[in-house]
């Protein structure tokens, strides 16, 4: 998860550390005291009779001072030449001392530098004055804790006489106006809220619901920062959508059934199905008297006419797009014109599509030289899921080639929408995770055309997510093949959301916000 700097800064008494520790706790940061260190300093010039006038002396002591802090989310200790003076420094002289040294520029020089070493990193609560307008002015969250000084002082009064030390209130309220004047007065880091912080009035609150409301605007915050977006015409599409229902209705009505191959592209899918009775075989040769679902990509004409020797019962579940480019293939032969298909030569929907073509058909795989052609006169076709710029490309290296050239557009509409949204999603992304089986290649497409405008991983699954990822990733988009199920796309924006720090989740793919674009 990204880890913000985040600044709490406020009077004494106001409920910062409180409330930092158990919003560090709920983050897993650290918290960091800076009081305790400005008390620490005041500790040792009393210890070495300083007085806080004596501006030469406390600077001599400030370049040989040996502080050292250790801190987690909910203690500090703070060590002084190796002594540790935690308990020491909570004492109430110590506080009016700490306020009176903290004026010096030395004091807050070294103070700061220190408070700037240990945070760098983020995943840090600090509370104190000048956190949000000095020491990290550019922290991610900035509070500004208040409270009315009648209620500070009474909270002081009660916590030293909670730990057994005497104390008069009427005592206590008058040193904590004193030193709110002095913090709030000074002419270096005075006590003051940043622009940009959150203001709470922390009389309002008690402890754990101010914990809440913190983390209330840290959630908002990291999703205020971030943009989660889904990329319109993800996931399943109507072809495929359709072939998994075909294929449970007869499993559910046959008990077992067939399919030539994997159903779809995506091995989870795969293995729920094969649970429900959705069996993949992998040959005809295999396959006598039973019931064979055909997938979405098609098959040959010659599995066809196998199946049908073995006496299969086959229920056709062909995407119509594919079943159309079956039939234009032939279209073109019988109009006289050799065909050359664009598309991956290994998937089965190419080797569909060409068992229906005659001798003479091409297959042209995108980026490979072209085969050399029988005539000036020939007809494309494209696998239903190429990308329009691989058949631009194709059309263009023909063109000068031939005289007589006839081009069916095959990529099938779905697969164009979810290319145009994706591709425009990745335009105004900073990172692009695509989600599908690593052996589909419309999904491997789509990754490849996101990758154009930014960083883009091509995930299976949620588990394949890393923290390390999202590092400055702002803008999010994520988009999904045509076999990837909608159970798929919300764990993995779920996850998304988990790592940067959000506590939402989506139960259904219409609580993930979609990319709204026009050319979507
Ligand atoms: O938070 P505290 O009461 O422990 O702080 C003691 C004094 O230290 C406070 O009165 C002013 C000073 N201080 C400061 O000047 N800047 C900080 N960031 C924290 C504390």
């Amino acid at each position: 998860m990204n880890k913000l700097i985040i600044a709490i800064d406020g009077p004494a008494a106001s409920g910062k550390s409180t409330a930092a520790k158990l919003l560090a706790q709920k983050l897993g940061y650290v918290y960091l005291d800076t009081g305790a260190m400005y008390r620490a300093c005041a500790l040792a010039a009393k210890r070495t009779g300083i007085s806080m006038d004596d501006e030469g002396a406390l600077v001599e002591l400030m370049k040989d001072i040996q502080l050292e802090i250790s801190f987690t989310a909910s203690e500090n200790q703070i060590f002084l030449a190796c002594e540790d003076v935690s308990a020491e420094i909570r004492k109430p002289e110590i506080s009016m001392l700490a306020s009176s040294i903290s004026r010096l520029k030395i004091v807050r020089e070294r103070m700061v530098e220190l408070q700037r070493r240990m945070g760098k990193e983020g995943g840090v609560i600090l509370d104190g004055r000048d956190i949000g307008t000095v020491v990290f002015p550019d922290a991610e969250l900035k509070f500004f804790l208040e409270a009315p000084v009648e209620l500070r002082a009474q909270r002081r009064y009660q916590e030293l006489l909670s730990k057994g030390q005497s104390a008069i209130y009427d005592e206590v309220i008058s040193e904590m106006k004193q030193r709110d004047l002095q913090d709030s007065s000074r002419a270096l880091a005075p006590l003051v809220a940043a622009e940009d912080a959150i203001i709470i009035d922390t009389a309002d609150y008690g402890i754990d619901a101010l914990a809440e409301e913190l983390y209330r605007h840290y959630t908002q915050r990291i999703e205020g920062q971030k943009s989660i977006r889904l990329a319109p015409y993800s996931g399943f599409c109507f072809g495929v959508r359709r072939a998994l229902q075909l294929a449970l209705d007869a499993a559910k009505e046959y008990g077992k059934i067939y399919t030539l191959g994997e159903l779809i592209h995506n091995p989870q899918v795969v293995e729920e199905m094969a649970n429900k009775g959705v069996i993949a075989a992998k040959d005809t040769a295999a396959l006598q008297e039973a019931i064979v679902v055909i997938r979405s990509h098609g098959i040959s004409k010659e599995q066809l006419e196998q199946l049908s020797a073995g006496n299969n019962t086959i229920i056709d579940a062909t995407c119509p797009y594919v079943k159309r480019t079956h039939e234009l293939i032939q279209k073109a032969n019988e109009e006289g014109y050799p065909v050359i298909i664009l598309g991956d030569p290994r998937h089965p929907e190419v080797i569909g599509i060409k068992s229906y073509g005659d001798e003479n058909t091409t297959l042209y795989e995108p980026g490979q030289e072209l085969p050399a052609l029988l005539g000036k006169k020939y007809c494309v076709i494209s696998q239903t899921t190429q990308k329009l710029e691989n058949l631009e490309a194709l059309v263009n290296m023909l063109l000068p080639l031939c005289n007589d050239l006839k081009i069916y557009n095959s990529i099938c509409l779905a697969t164009r929408q979810r290319q145009n949204a994706s591709e425009a999603l990745a335009q105004e992304s900073d990172l692009m995770i695509i989600v599908g089986g690593k052996n589909s290649s419309n999904t491997k497409m789509l990754a490849n055309l996101c990758r154009k405008y930014c960083e883009c991983l091509h995930i299976e699954t949620e588990d394949e997510l890393e923290e390390s990822l999202f590092k400055n990733k702002w803008r999010i988009g994520i988009a999904a093949g045509a076999s990837t199920p909608e159970n798929r796309i919300i764990a993995v924006y779920n996850k998304i959301l988990k790592i940067n720090g959000s506590t939402r989740f989506a139960s259904k793919l219409d609580d993930i916000p979609l990319f709204k674009e026009e050319s979507c």
